[in-house]
């Protein structure tokens, strides 16, 4: 999500409708399935074998190699199979983050292509694997592929560890639910893992108008903590509306330079408490 990208629908009052990362439905908009045509290209050498006669198949946002966006190619590929503990998901929508296109460009953590991308997803349980009690089919779910070796939202269908998922509340809708959980896991993760933030801290939030910022003031004023975020000044009316307490303009105020004292200063990599 680029900083100038911020979600229209996080002025409902439940937090958990704030679309952080940018998700995309997995149908076109006549609501078929998307064409192979769509991304079409050169042929490509090092392009899968074709599913044996009779297997399933389905597309996938596929790439055979490093690089822009011109790597990503639909592909038809043999649809998987979940195995013990798994479920097999048919994919309504599935979110897109930095580490997203970062790999889709750099061997980070993922072995080399070929590559199917894509962590956050929401859909449909089309089939469950040996020992899963948690679903069944036709259940509405949503959830984070483990990280980093799980990758592979960004097609039809994809397997994940049924603990990987929940159930999606009726209240959001699948492109909602697959733009939430890597962002705000993270968040998550930082305040609430890491700092038990608890009612009645203070807790300085930078870049509280991104997608894991924007959803970090709203987790921790749900915990009762007075919170100050830092983003540029057409983004103040935004935060407000999250429930920021105060903001900080970092383009024109030092927030080192105040009498203001926090507890908890989540950090990009770390988290440390400054008081
Ligand atoms: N998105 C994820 O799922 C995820 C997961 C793990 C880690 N991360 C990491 O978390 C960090 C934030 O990611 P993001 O996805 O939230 O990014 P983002 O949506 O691109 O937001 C970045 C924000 O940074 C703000 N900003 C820029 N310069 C600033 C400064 N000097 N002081 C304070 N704010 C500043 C911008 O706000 P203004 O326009 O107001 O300046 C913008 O809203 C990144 O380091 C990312 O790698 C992200």
């Amino acid at each position: 999500m680029t900083s100038t990208d911020i979600p229209e629908n996080l002025n409902s009052p439940d937090p958990t409708v704030s679309t952080a990362a940018t998700a995309v439905a997995a149908s076109d908009a006549s609501g078929g399935a998307a064409s192979p045509e769509a991304l079409d290209g050169p042929p490509d050498p090092a392009a899968p074998e074709p599913a044996p006669d009779g297997a399933p198949v389905m597309l996938a946002l596929h790439q055979t190699a490093l690089g822009g966006p011109e790597v990503l190619r639909l592909t038809e590929l043999p649809r998987p199979v979940p195995g013990p503990g798994e479920i097999l998901v048919a994919v309504h929508a599935a979110g897109l983050n930095p580490t997203d296109f970062k790999h889709r460009a750099l061997s980070i953590f993922l072995p080399p292509p070929p590559l199917t991308l894509g962590w956050d997803v929401s859909g449909t349980v089309v089939e469950t694997g040996f020992g899963v009690t948690l679903f069944r089919p036709g259940d509405e779910v949503f959830g984070m592929l483990p990280y980093p070796y799980g990758a592979g939202s960004h097609a039809e269908y994809v397997t994940g560890p049924a603990r990987a998922f929940v159930a999606k509340p009726a209240g959001i809708d699948h492109v909602q639910a697959a733009a939430l959980p890597l962002a705000a896991l993270t968040a998550w993760q930082a305040l609430v893992d890491t700092a038990d933030l608890r009612a009645g801290q203070r807790v300085l939030i930078h870049a509280a108008a991104g997608g894991v910022g924007h959803l970090a003031v709203q987790i921790a004023k749900e915990r009762g903590a007075h919170v100050t975020g830092t983003a540029s000044a057409p983004k103040h009316d935004f935060l407000r509306r999250l429930g920021a307490d105060a903001c900080i303009d970092h383009r024109t105020e030092d927030f080192t330079a105040t009498e203001e004292r926090y507890d908890v200063v989540p950090e990009r990599r770390s988290l440390r408490s400054v008081m």
